[in-house]
């Protein structure tokens, strides 16, 4: 049987992280690490290998390009990093430039893999790496919204004391500040949520600005994207048509094209398989227009 590989180039405090959990839940056979700061991903190799006699049998070394032959997935996590306050759409020149050496490496080694974007700006990230490698769009995948999704879920479930696990609500559109909540098919067992307009409006403020207070707390977010960048990874790997919300190209979606957002997708072997045309209200349409109307605006403003 052929092994499963998955290399995270930029094993910073998102990528090493994710390395970190896809170990602990023995993903793939092969991780490789790639960082421009080469002793940091030797350092967490021989440290995640030292873990090893407590976990399984996943393969980890700290690689270079060539290791992307072969790879199942190639998850992107280099980059700058907001500071405390920065909106995630500042960060674009800077990590545009990062990628479009980072790509051109990955691409002279694999051609078939499924690419894997948790950068910020990371649907505009998403969309470069589409045009950039020129592969089908089905194996360019942005982390999305998955990450705002489960944070909306999380305080939905706070509020009503349920298990978030139980809560099927949906942040769509941008990853980041026009991100917008589907309270329309937000639903327990099939039945409309029980909240009042301030705690809607409380949660979805909470939800979005979620990164700003942990980054202004702790400098960076990792725990919960790893987690977010590990069911994306099992969904593809296990061939699950799992339906997350990651970032994918929309063709007509509620009248949106030529744009990555975080929108419903069955997510499976061949990446994203189908996106989900959801039912919107009015407002939510009008709603995901601005997001992605925000969004073009900033494609416009790279070479792509
Ligand atoms: P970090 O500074 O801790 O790590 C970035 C890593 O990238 C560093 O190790 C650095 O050496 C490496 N790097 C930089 N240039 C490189 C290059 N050319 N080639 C290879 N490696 C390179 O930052 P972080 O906190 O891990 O965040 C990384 C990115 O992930 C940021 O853009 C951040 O905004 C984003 N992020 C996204 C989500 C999401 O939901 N999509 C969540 C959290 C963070
Ligand atoms: C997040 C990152 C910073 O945690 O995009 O939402």
């Amino acid at each position: 049987m052929k092994k499963t590989r998955v290399v995270v180039i930029g094993v910073g405090a998102v990528g090493s992280t994710t390395a970190y959990t896809l170990l602990l839940r023995e993903r793939a056979d092969e991780l490789v690490l790639i960082d421009a700061n080469q002793a940091k991903a030797v350092g967490d190799a021989l440290d995640m290998n030292h873990g090893m006699p407590f976990v399984g049998q996943t393969k980890v070394w700290a690689g270079t390009y060539e290791d992307c032959a072969g790879a199942d997935i190639i998850i992107i996590t280099a980059g700058a990093a907001q500071k405390p306050g920065e909106p995630r759409v500042d960060l674009l020149k800077r990590n545009i430039a990062i990628y479009d050496s980072i790509v051109s490496e990955v691409l002279k080694y694999n051609e078939d893999g499924i690419l894997l974007i948790a950068t910020n700006p990371v649907d505009v990230m998403s969309y470069f790496c589409l045009r950039k490698s020129n592969w089908p769009t089905n194996r360019v995948i942005g982390s999305g919204t998955l990450l705002d999704s489960a944070r909306f879920r999380y305080l939905i479930g706070e509020e009503l004391e349920l298990d978030p696990r139980s809560v099927h609500a949906h942040i769509i559109g941008e990853h980041g500040d026009s991100e917008l909540p589907v309270w329309s098919l937000a639903n327990v067992a099939g039945s409309q949520l029980k909240l009042d307009e301030e705690a809607k409006t409380r949660i979805y403020t909470n939800t979005r600005d979620a990164a700003y207070q942990i980054i202004e707390a702790k400098g960076a977010t990792y725990y919960a994207i790893a987690l977010a960048l590990d069911r994306i990874v099992t969904a593809i790997l296990h061939n699950e048509a799992a339906v997350l919300n990651v970032s994918t190209l929309l063709n007509d979606y509620h009248g949106v094209s030529d744009v990555y957002l975080g929108v419903p997708c069955v997510v499976d072997r061949q990446g994203v398989r189908e996106v989900l045309d959801i039912v919107l209200t009015d407002e939510e349409t009008a709603l995901l227009h601005k997001s992605a109307n925000k969004l073009k605006s900033l494609i416009q403003t790279i070479e792509t």
